[in-house]
């Protein structure tokens, strides 16, 4: 039987932790990459010592090279930097711009037929980013976001009510950050939704909690952000992907028409099974949600719109230089 094979490419905290929770689960073979020399050879080792203890048999292989990558089924991106103090969100867009465009071109060279799953931040311009350089068909192209949103809405709203968290199913849709828009009417416990069972202060409070989750966990960490949820979303795509699930998960997906949004990459409800998105579901939303929906939206075709300026200006700063005519002698 055909083994199933996935990379992972940037072996730092989101990627190594992606790779031991795909191995353990014996869901897929690995292959880690990272630019850092050894790095991926490194991690890998330490998780083959750890599988005659945990008893799994998956294979996991480390790289600084495409090579072992080669006819991946699915690969995911979460190659790049974190912001750094004093560093705008501009810089961060031109510098992970840069690595996920490398890392694409590589992709698009060793694993033709892969499917890309987008982890590296600001995830929906680095959609943008792939889809664009990979020329890959939409349902191939798509981020983790929206998985991430929800289960952290679904963990405040657990602890809020004292409840099982397998109870909760929350809807989250928008751009990944601060404008993320969580829809309180379609989020539910064991089928009621939340307006029945919360007063809206203590809604607005969650969502308000949610839409900064990632920062709340940077703020104490101090170094690094958040991993072990971001991994944990990742896997539930892939598991959709490999056993063609057909499940419905919010994804950051390339809208043409949907919600009214055409050409950006937001985060919708989305059928993910074995050819990757392939169905974008489209909810119908009351006027202050879709509003919302657009505002989230606007603010990511303008980052699309600096990404596409930064891509244009290094593409000309690559192109060979026309030669100057000399002047003539007279
Ligand atoms: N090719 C391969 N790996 C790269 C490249 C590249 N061109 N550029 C950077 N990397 C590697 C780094 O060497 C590092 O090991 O990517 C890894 C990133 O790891 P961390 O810094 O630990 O970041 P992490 O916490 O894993 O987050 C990765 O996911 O959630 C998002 O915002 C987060 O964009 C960030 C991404």
């Amino acid at each position: 039987m055909r083994r199933f094979k996935t990379t992972v490419v940037g072996a730092g905290n989101v990627g190594s932790t992606l790779a031991q929770r795909l191995v353990e689960k014996q869901l897929t073979d690995v292959v880690l990459i990272d630019r850092v020399t050894d790095r991926g050879e490194g991690k890998t080792l330490d998780l083959l010592q750890s599988a005659p203890i945990l008893g799994f048999d998956t294979k996991i292989i480390g790289a600084d090279d495409y090579g072992p990558t080669e006819g991946s089924d699915i690969v995911v991106i979460t190659a790049g930097f974190p912001r750094k103090p004093g560093m705008s969100r501009d810089d961060l867009l031109k510098t992970n711009m840069e690595v996920v465009q490398e890392v694409t071109e590589n992709i698009v060279r060793h694993s033709p037929e892969a499917i890309i799953i987008v982890v590296t931040n600001p995830l929906d311009a680095m959609c943008h980013v792939v889809k664009k350089v990979s020329g890959f068909p939409k349902n191939r192209v798509f981020g983790m976001a929206g998985i991430l949103d929800t289960a952290r809405f679904r963990t405040f709203i657990a602890m809020e009510l004292n409840v099982s968290v397998d109870n909760i199913h929350a809807f989250v849709l928008g751009g990944h950050g601060d404008t993320m828009v969580p829809v309180p009417r379609y989020s539910t416990v064991a089928g009621i939704p939340i307006p029945e069972l919360l007063s809206q202060d203590r809604i607005d409070a969650l969502v308000e909690r949610t839409r900064n989750g990632g920062a709340e966990i940077v703020a104490l960490l101090k170094t690094g952000s958040a991993y072990y949820a971001p991994s944990a979303a990742t896997v539930e795509m892939i598991e959709a992907i490999m056993v063609d699930k057909k499940k419905i998960l919010p994804c950051s997906a390339l809208c043409e028409g949907e919600y009214s949004i055409d050409g950006v990459f937001v985060g919708v409800p989305c059928k993910l099974g074995k050819d990757g998105i392939e169905e974008i579901v489209d909810v119908r939303l009351a006027n202050p949600e879709l509003a919302a929906l657009h505002r989230s939206a606007e603010l990511v075709r303008e980052q699309i719109v600096t990404v596409d300026r930064f891509m244009a200006e290094a593409a000309a700063a690559k192109a060979p230089k026309k030669k100057e005519p000399s002047p003539a002698k007279g």
